[in-house]
């Protein structure tokens, strides 16, 4: 696995790639990686001649009251596990690579609707950061195929409505979201849970599992099943953000006749922030 930090060296090997026909897989990241990340990893292993993993923590996705500089940042663990998976290229820009004119002045890309509603109503400006990193990562990349988490379900959706808005040549695939035994959604977050927290934490997903299976049974008081799940969270311990039930691909609310759907959920546990969705396909 070569690392590369320099936007120059990979695109020199980008050409060199391209004369030769490679297909190129990306799987864009920001490390401190789990077996989350990994099946990413493994599916874009199976999809392609090349696969370029990126590891950069984006300032441009983080609010002013979310803590940047404690995210975790563990390049040198990450680095053995992407050896061992066989990627070809580690890409590892700094902050200054990225954005070379500033943060203030940087040019941003925003995926409007869909980024400001759910997690965007809670986190303002967060996918206009994903979009412009992402749109960038794929301008220095220039992948034929590129890979993300389930797990952040609302954004694969922004990512892939920005793909066809800006008719970029790369297609988009989700990857389904790992769990733990206990059925919760691997991510770097859980890593802030204290032991008390950790042992909380799964009743997100039961709470959507609930939901899912009510549905599936043909339960349609939308309403009620989420009043009832942000009341579960509560007694859990949770400080509930939103349960919503939409339609899967516009995330718009759901209504009856919809045949996919998503439950989306996020919750406050101490002062880490989960999320966790399920599909349900009618
Ligand atoms: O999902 C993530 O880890 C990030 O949002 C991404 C897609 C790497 C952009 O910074």
């Amino acid at each position: 696995m070569q690392t590369v930090s320099n936007i120059l060296s990979l695109r020199e090997l980008r050409r060199e790639w391209q004369l030769t026909g490679k297909r190129i897989a990306f799987v864009p990241t920001m490390g401190n990686l789990h077996a989350g990340h990994l099946s990413l990893v493994t599916e874009a292993k199976a999809n392609s001649d090349i696969v370029v993993v990126s590891i950069f923590v984006n300032p441009l996705q983080f609010g002013a009251e979310e803590d940047l500089d404690n995210y975790p940042r563990t390049l040198a663990e990450d680095s053995e596990q992407l050896k061992a998976l066989g990627v070809d290229v580690l890409f590892t820009p700094t902050v200054a690579d990225i954005y070379p004119r500033g943060l203030e002045q940087q040019t941003f890309v925003e995926v409007p609707g869909i980024s400001y509603m759910i997690c965007g109503a809670s986190r303002p400006g967060h996918f206009r950061g994903v979009a412009t990193i992402v749109s960038k990562l794929f301008n220095m990349v220039q992948p034929n195929i590129a890979f993300f988490g389930e797990k952040d379900y609302q954004q694969l959706q922004v990512i892939k409505a920005m793909v066809t808005d800006l008719s970029m040549n790369v297609e988009v695939v989700g990857v389904p979201t790992m769990r733990h035994d206990d059925g919760l959604a691997m991510s770097s977050r859980n890593g802030y849970l204290t032991e008390a927290e950790r042992a909380t934490a799964p009743t997100i997903a039961h709470v959507l599992t609930h939901i899912k299976a009510q549905i599936e049974s043909g339960n349609r008081q939308f309403k009620q099943l989420i009043s009832e799940g942000n009341a579960v969270l509560k007694e859990a311990g949770f400080k509930p953000d939103y349960i919503e039930i939409r339609e899967a691909f516009t995330l718009q609310a759901a209504s009856f006749e919809d045949k996919e759907l998503v439950i989306l959920g996020a919750a406050f546990l101490g002062k880490t922030r989960l999320i966790d969705n399920l599909q349900v396909s009618l």
